[in-house]
């Protein structure tokens, strides 16, 4: 099958992993140029990988790219997918989709009317623990799932990150940047969300960026958004869960000693392992209190970051269906932003655009995907 082209638009730190994982991993993909309003960026990113680099301007008329990969920031992303899909590409974007309900259902509808191709991130529910966390309760291995708890309790991105100041303006904070791993993950398991309320506090107005080697290290700058939010969830399927999200800790959200997910059935609970990774281990709780681990059934367990691309890719050339679709794209960015809304507001919203339950991946697929 011919591989689909990709152009790459943003060149900063998640590029290297998607650019790697396309070039060397996955088989019916190939990133042929890439672009950044930063130029060295791209320029960087191109020599690393030995293909061309270009201006934004000049990637969007590039007759060989047919899918755009815009890992450009937050803020950026709708821009830069609309006018991808306005040049007549197909979109593969980071997450969110949209930073606002209206700037999305355009983007869909525009993909929808042109026949073009919308794919989101994150892609973490792809992998191996996910996956395999979705069979077991399919199988019913604590019963009835009624309700699930979800804490992504952390430290901010000015500890680790260059350019941290973008976490903190609209369009981001806890919820639009770690809620899409949570809310993604929850969706894929149980469905659309119903409606949701939500509290939200900002405990600092200022932060102070931490990262050594960053050339700004020491510079404050401002926090736009809340960054301890609480939200309480009601599913299509009548499922509830509670998810609290948050910059504020002084710790890495792996040494929070919460669940990231945990699911409370009829029969048992479930821990479910890091929705930012792709990997396990699953815990599963019985009535008796006995805890067991689960091993995966399924592959694709590193950083696989562009499966979900890879996906959209085969839905391209086979006419078959892809997993981090738009309608997918589009439910998880409305309640992200409705989450963030209420986190201001105290007001309840009712989810309006709807998707389906993505198809369970098939197990033992190969370690290129497809072809
Ligand atoms: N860094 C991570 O660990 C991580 C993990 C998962 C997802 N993400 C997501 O990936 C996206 C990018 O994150 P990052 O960490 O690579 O950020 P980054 O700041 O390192 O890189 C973003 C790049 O996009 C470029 N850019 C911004 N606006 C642009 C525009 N309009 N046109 C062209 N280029 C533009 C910037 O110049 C920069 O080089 C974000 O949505 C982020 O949430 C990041």
């Amino acid at each position: 099958m011919k591989k689909v082209k990709i152009g790459v638009i943003g060149c900063g730190m998640i590029s290297e992993i998607y650019i790697k994982n396309c070039t060397e991993r996955f088989g019916n993909v190939e990133v042929v140029a890439c672009a950044d309003i930063y130029l060295p960026a791209a320029e960087k990113r191109a020599a690393q990988f030995g293909f061309r680099y270009e201006t934004v301007e000049e990637l969007l008329a590039d007759p060989e790219v047919e899918v755009v990969l815009n890992l450009t920031i937050p803020s950026e992303h709708s821009k830069v997918s609309m006018r991808a899909l306005k040049a007549g590409k197909s979109v593969y974007t980071e997450k969110p989709m949209a930073i606002d309900k209206a700037a999305g259902e355009e983007l869909v509808k525009y993909a929808k009317e042109h026949g073009l191709f919308v794919g989101n991130a994150p892609d973490c529910f792809l992998g191996g623990g996910l996956q395999t966390c979705r069979k077991l309760l399919d199988e019913g291995i604590i019963g009835k799932p009624f309700a699930a708890q979800a804490f992504m309790f952390t430290c901010g991105p000015e500890w680790f990150h260059p350019n941290p100041e973008f976490f903190y303006q609209e369009g981001a904070g806890p919820v639009l940047d770690w809620g899409p791993y949570y809310i993604s993950a929850l969706v894929a398991l149980f469905g659309p969300v119903k409606k949701i309320v939500s509290m939200g506090k900002k405990p600092k107005d200022s932060r102070v960026i931490m990262t050594a080697t960053s050339p700004k290290v020491g510079q404050e700058f401002p926090v736009e958004v809340p960054t301890y939010v609480s939200s309480l969830m009601e599913f299509d399927n009548n499922m509830m869960a509670n998810v609290t999200l948050s910059f504020d800790m002084h710790y890495p959200y792996w040494e929070a000693d919460m669940p990231f997910l945990r699911v409370y059935g009829t029969e048992g609970s479930m821990d479910v392992p890091d929705l930012n990774k792709y990997e396990g281990p699953i815990l599963v709780r019985n009535n008796k209190g006995e805890v067991t681990e689960y091993p995966l059934q399924f592959g694709f367990t590193e950083n696989s970051r562009g499966m979900g691309l890879s996906d959209m890719a085969n839905a391209m050339r086979n006419g078959v269906t892809y997993r981090a679709n738009a309608d997918f794209g589009l439910h998880i960015a409305e309640v992200l932003c409705d989450i963030q809304k209420s986190a201001v507001d105290s007001k309840e919203y009712v989810i309006e655009n709807k998707c389906e339950i993505p198809e369970q991946l098939p197990m033992n697929l190969p370690d290129c995907l497809y072809q």
